[in-house]
C-alpha cells in the first residue's frame, strides 16, 4: 500500500479518493474548500493537510483533479503548490482534463524537481468516478507509469499509457470530439420523439439495443425526458475542453466542424443559467426554443 496524496475533491476527486482509501492506501486530501476535505477525512479517514504542498510532503504519489488549466498551474507549482513539497522520485497522477501544453510545462518542471508527471484524463463520469469505473489516458515516462498503474487501479475499469507527455490528454480530446456530436444528436432525437407524441422511455429501450445505442444514451435518456440536469459533467467543463479541442485542432490543421457547432450550442446553455448543469442539457436548449 502506498502514501498517496489526493488534490481537489470535487464531483470526480471526492469518491476517486474515496476508492484509494478503501484499497487501504494511506490517504491525504486537499481541497481549496476546506470543509470539504473535513467532509471527506470524517467519512474515509486519513488526514486532510491545508495546503497542495504540505498534502504532498511524505507522498509516493500525488493525484490531482481540478479544474483547468490555471488550477493545474497552481496545485503544482503555485506558491504552495505540490512540486515544493513532494520527494525526489514521486511520482504527481493528473486526473484533470487540460491542454497538452499546459501539460507539457508541468511535466518540465517536475522532471527538473526530479518528480515523474504522468497525464491521466479520465472518462466514464460521475457514476463511473462514484462507482470505481473509470477508463483513464495516460500519457508520460513508462517508468513513472508503471509505478503509478496500481494506484490508478483503485478506481479504474481501464488504464492504458498512449505515448509521451500529453499523449493522455490529447485521447481525451479525441473522447469529448466523440461526446460532443454524439450528445447533440442523442437530444435532437429525445427532442423529436417528445414532439411526435411518442413515449421517449419506450423508444429508447427499443432502439438502445441496436446501431443507435450508446453510454449518452442509456445513462442518460431517463434525466434527459425528465428536464434534469443537477448532476455530472457540467457544461462549463464541457466548454473548457471543446476550447482545448478546437485551439489544438487550428495547431495540428484538423477539422472540427460539429465539435465548433455544439460548443456554441453549449453557450446557449450557459445563457439559460445552464453552465453547472450535466452536459446532455442540450436538449434544454431545444425545448427552450420550442
Ligand atoms: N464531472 C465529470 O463527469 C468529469 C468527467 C471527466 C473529467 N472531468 C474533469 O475533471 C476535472 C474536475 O471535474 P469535477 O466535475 O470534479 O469538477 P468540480 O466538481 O468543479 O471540482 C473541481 C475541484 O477542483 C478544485 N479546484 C478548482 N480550482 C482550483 C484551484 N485553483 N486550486 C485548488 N483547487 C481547485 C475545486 O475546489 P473547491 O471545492 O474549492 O471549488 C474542486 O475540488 C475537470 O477538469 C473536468 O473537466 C469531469
Amino acid at each position: 500500500m502506498a502514501k498517496v496524496a489526493f488534490l481537489g475533491l470535487g464531483v470526480m476527486g471526492y469518491p476517486m479518493a474515496g476508492h484509494l482509501a478503501a484499497r487501504g492506501h494511506e490517504v491525504t486530501v486537499y481541497n481549496r474548500t476546506a470543509a470539504k476535505a473535513e467532509v471527506w477525512v470524517a467519512q474515509h479517514g486519513g488526514r486532510a493537510a491545508a495546503t497542495p504542498a504540505q498534502a504532498a510532503a511524505g507522498a509516493e504519489f500525488v493525484m490531482a483533479c481540478v479544474g483547468n488549466d490555471d488550477d493545474l498551474r497552481a496545485v503544482c507549482t503555485g506558491a504552495e503548490g505540490a512540486f515544493a513539497g513532494m520527494a525526489e522520485g514521486a511520482v504527481f497522477v493528473d486526473h484533470t482534463t487540460v491542454s497538452a501544453a499546459v501539460t507539457r510545462e508541468m511535466h518540465e518542471a517536475a522532471a527538473t524537481a526530479g518528480i515523474g508527471f504522468v497525464d491521466a484524463p479520465v472518462s466514464g463520469g460521475q457514476a463511473g468516478a462514484e462507482n470505481g469505473q473509470l477508463v483513464v489516458m495516460c500519457g508520460g515516462a513508462q517508468a513513472s507509469y508503471d509505478r503509478a498503474e496500481p494506484v490508478i487501479a483503485s478506481y479504474a475499469k481501464a488504464c492504458r499509457r498512449l505515448g509521451d507527455s500529453g499523449a493522455g490528454q490529447l485521447t481525451k480530446m479525441v473522447n469529448q470530439i466523440c461526446i460532443a456530436g454524439l450528445v447533440q444528436g442523442l437530444a435532437e432525437a429525445l427532442h423529436f420523439a417528445e414532439k411526435a407524441g411518442l413515449d421517449g422511455r419506450a423508444v429508447v429501450e427499443v432502439i438502445g439495443g441496436g446501431a443507435a445505442g450508446s453510454w449518452q444514451m442509456m445513462n442518460r435518456y431517463e434525466s434527459m425526458i425528465e428536464d434534469r440536469f443537477d448532476f455530472g459533467f457540467a457544461v462549463d467543463w464541457m466548454r473548457k475542453d471543446l476550447g482545448i479541442c478546437l485551439a489544438t485542432a487550428n495547431e495540428t490543421g484538423a477539422s472540427l466542424p460539429v465539435t465548433a457547432l455544439v460548443d456554441q450550442f453549449y453557450k446557449d446553455v450557459q445563457k439559460l443559467g445552464g453552465g453547472r448543469w450535466d452536459t446532455s442539457s442540450l436538449i434544454a436548449r431545444l425545448r427552450a426554443m420550442g
